[in-house]
């Protein structure tokens, strides 16, 4: 099967979910595309956007019509080359509505699981649920007759499971996107010794149109990117739990966040991320990766109680920041929950102490935002992490001691086979989570 007629018919599963509306818009601006190049006829290219509520359905077509506006508004050019035979299209605008319609031509929003069964790719982003993935692949395999390929988002849940549970040998692979999926670049994508080698091909070159970066991970449980994020993340829980014998437990919290955002010169620090991805997400994606690593502890007791006090995390659906770890103004933090009092702290009752605690940040800091978009990004970083180097405050120590961590994790994901190079598990935590600079790196002696 050709890459165009792969894309004739397409079903996005979860489709108003917070992954599936973006990898939904990514395949109806490339089969919009395709539609376009080859003078495809209206029904030509099919894409279903399958989930369960109307309403949400509707929301995600205001949500394809924005970016399909907003993406048309960039690529006039192309429009224009490719429509040319269109004299009454005389304005900008023309060309754009022109673009809508036919993305929006492209999409057919249903809660039906059976239009699946005509299409020949189906990316599944429903819920983190191996029973729930794999009970879906099965009821669409047993109609859909065209050898279909399943693209799974799955975050943790091997793939080779997914593979033999619902008995579809070479034709699932994990094809990892990262939240947003229409802005975020790096796509990890995880075979089987099964995959079929045209299932791969295709994938890659899904991936290239779409403009994503590919990193392959083998099938282990988390891949590469929640491989590190998971253990990082355990490691400053464990960290705040461990300080909170010398201060309360909110305060270690807020310290150990601070030592990952700025003397770290993260884009954030690490309980405002877990805050980001969702408190609950974190805590399935631990509970689903334990199974796979027996010799390693990879429960959060401190997870568990925020969860018993309903305290999740996660974003609304405007995207703007749950209360979590902390609650949030403006995308600052402004307070921090305390387990014991059962409420959140003002920062300010804090901040002197922590501060005093912590010690002053070198002279040669600056924001993330700052040094990562800079030309002079890898001199910045020396010369911060140089003078870093030489402190021996409480936040500098703690900081050596973090980035070492990070760095073994990294080492650890190469050494188990789950990350085919270090430049690999760079390359994710780069692309994938925005850092500045490589968990492996030679720039703080622990
Ligand atoms: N959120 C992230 O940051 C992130 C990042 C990478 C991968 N993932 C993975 O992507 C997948 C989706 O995660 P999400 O965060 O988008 O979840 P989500 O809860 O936002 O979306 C899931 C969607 O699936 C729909 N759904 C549930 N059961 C369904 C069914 N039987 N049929 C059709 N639709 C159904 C839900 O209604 C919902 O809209 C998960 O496997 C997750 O692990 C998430």
């Amino acid at each position: 099967m050709t890459y165009n007629e792969r894309l004739k018919h397409v079903s996005v599963l979860g489709a108003a979910g917070k992954m599936g509306s973006g990898i939904l818009l990514l395949n109806a601006l490339e089969m919009t595309d395709l539609k376009i190049k080859t003078k495809a006829q209206a029904g030509n290219f099919v894409l279903n956007a399958i989930d369960t509520s109307d309403e949400a359905l509707a929301n995600l077509l205001a949500y394809i019509r924005t970016m399909a506006q907003k993406t048309a508004e960039k690529k006039l050019d192309f429009l224009k080359e490719n429509w040319k035979e269109k004299p009454d299209f005389k304005t900008d605008n023309d060309f754009i509505n022109e673009y809508v319609l036919q993305v929006l031509a492209t999409v057919h929003t249903t809660t039906r699981l059976e239009t699946a069964y005509d299409s020949t790719l189906i990316f599944e982003a429903i819920s983190e649920n191996k029973d729930l993935k794999v009970r879906i692949f099965k009821q669409i395999e047993l109609s859909n007759k065209n050898n279909a390929l399943y693209f799974t988002n799955t975050s943790s849940i091997p793939i080779n499971e997914l593979e033999s549970d619902a008995k579809l040998y070479g034709r699932v692979l994990g094809f990892h996107f990262y939240n947003p999926p229409a802005i975020q670049k790096l796509v990890e994508l995880i075979v089987t010794p099964n995959t079929l080698p045209d299932a791969k091909q295709f994938a890659l070159d899904l991936a290239k149109n779409m403009k994503k970066i590919v990193i392959e991970s083998n099938d282990f449980a988390g891949f590469i990117g929640n491989g590190h994020f998971m253990r990082d993340a355990l490691f400053a829980i464990k960290k705040a739990v461990f300080l909170s014998k010398e201060m309360p437990l909110h305060q270690a919290i807020f310290c150990v966040n601070k030592v990952t955002h700025d003397f770290l010169i993260r884009p954030m620090g690490i309980f405002q991320l877990i805050d980001y991805v969702g408190i609950d997400v974190v805590q399935f994606i631990l509970n689903v990766m334990q199974p796979y690593f027996e010799n390693e502890d990879l429960h959060s007791d401190l997870l568990d109680a925020l969860m018993q006090e309903n305290v999740k995390g996660g974003q609304f659906a405007d995207g703007s920041q749950k209360a979590g770890f902390f609650t949030y103004e403006k995308g600052k933090i402004i307070s921090v929950y305390c387990l014991l009092q059962k409420k959140y702290i003002p920062i300010s009752e804090i901040l002197d102490k922590s501060n005093a605690l912590l010690g002053n940040l070198p002279e040669t800091f600056a924001p993330w935002k700052e040094i990562n978009f800079s030309k002079q990004k890898h001199e910045l970083l020396e010369k911060y992490f140089a003078e870093l180097n030489t402190m021996n405050t409480f936040a500098a120590r703690l900081a050596k001691e973090y980035n070492e961590n990070s760095r073994q994790i990294a080492l650890n994901l190469v050494k188990t086979g789950v990350a085919n190079s270090e430049q690999d598990v760079n390359n994710v935590m780069l692309t994938g989570f925005y850092h500045a600079y490589n968990p492996i790196n030679d720039f703080l002696k622990a």
